[in-house]
């Protein structure tokens, strides 16, 4: 199997265990239940769930363990996502190639179903990797790792200083440190996690943090560029909105080409952190480098 046909495997195998934890339910709240399901449902890469199974792999290839926290950061991604499009943040009406959750069941149910994905998600990495009788000191570094990653020295405080640094010039360290957070926390909480759940020692917990340090502001890197140069239709997504919104970004910053050679730079350095597993991590890089031309 080659590495596009191993991605797609797992992507698939994520969707379905996602539609095993979300219920759909014809109460009176069913509208927040639509509302859950369409976000998560409406597409999206899978990267965050796939590099959380995939690090857990590199230690044991029964990854189906490791499966409910994979479903539940990426429900926390996709919380994010939506909380992210709302017209008092980034204002964007289309994701995933739909209307984004506020456009299609207004502002006050976005909002909670945002909310209601996030408890989903404790809920859900709690009770089902219980079932799976993982030992309960790993599920609480586990949780550790997640709640650290959503709150406000993670993703939460990385979409404050987004926010704050619209229509401001700001240095590359200020950037960085934005990235990081924003995107780069939830990213390193899947390999943490994966690796965690895995049993890894100290120092290959360490080697797969670096890995996913460089790849999640890599990631946001070709984020930032695919805004300026990217296909909306391949996306999901406008294109521009950055610079309607006068965010700093890397391509505001830096320009595109030194966003290139930066992607780049840290995509090698992500790869070289994988040396120590030698080819137990080939699909670690594979990813690093399928993330470094995606298109989407
Ligand atoms: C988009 O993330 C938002 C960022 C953190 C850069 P993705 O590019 O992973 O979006 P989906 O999940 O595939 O829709
Ligand atoms: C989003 O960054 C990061 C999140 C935590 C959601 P962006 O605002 O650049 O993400 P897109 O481009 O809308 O997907
Ligand atoms: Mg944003
Ligand atoms: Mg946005
Ligand atoms: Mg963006």
């Amino acid at each position: 199997m080659d590495f596009k046909e191993k991605l797609s495997n797992k992507s698939i195998e994520v969707e379905q265990y996602l539609e095993k934890y979300i219920e759909k339910k014809d109460n009176l709240q069913f509208r927040i239940y639509d509302a859950m399901n369409y976000s998560v449902f409406a597409g999206g890469k899978r990267i965050r769930p796939v590099l959380l199974l995939s690090c857990y792999e590199v230690f044991d290839s029964s990854y189906l363990k490791a499966m409910p926290f994979a479903c539940a950061l990426e429900m926390i991604h996709t919380y994010s996502l939506i909380h992210d499009d709302l017209p008092s943040m980034d204002d964007d009406d289309y994701r995933r190639g739909k209307l984004s959750n506020h456009k299609k069941y207004g502002e006050a149910t976005a909002i909670l179903a945002g909310d209601a994905l996030l408890n989903k998600a404790f809920e859900l990495s709690i009770d089902e990797s219980l079932k799976l009788n993982i030992d309960n000191s790993l599920i609480l570094k586990a949780l550790s790792i997640m709640s650290n990653a959503s709150g406000t020295e993670g993703m939460i405080g990385g979409q404050v200083v987004d926010m704050f640094c619209e229509e401001k010039i700001v240095d590359q360290d200020t950037l960085r440190y934005m990235h990081k957070l924003k995107t780069g926390a939830i990213i390193k909480a899947a390999a943490s996690i994966g690796a965690v759940l895995g049993n890894a020692s100290q120092k290959e917990q360490k080697a797969i943090e670096t890995y996913a340090e460089n790849l999640g502001l890599a990631f946001q890197v070709r984020d930032d560029i695919l805004d300026v140069i990217g296909n909306a239709d391949k996306l999901g997504k406008p294109i521009g909105s950055d610079k309607e919104n006068k965010k700093a970004t890397y391509v505001s910053l830096i320009g595109l080409e030194e966003s290139k050679l930066l992607e780049e730079k840290l995509i090698k350095e992500a790869i070289a952190s994988l040396s120590i597993f030698e080819n137990r991590a080939e699909f670690l890089k594979g990813l690093a480098n399928f993330l470094l031309t995606r298109e989407y």
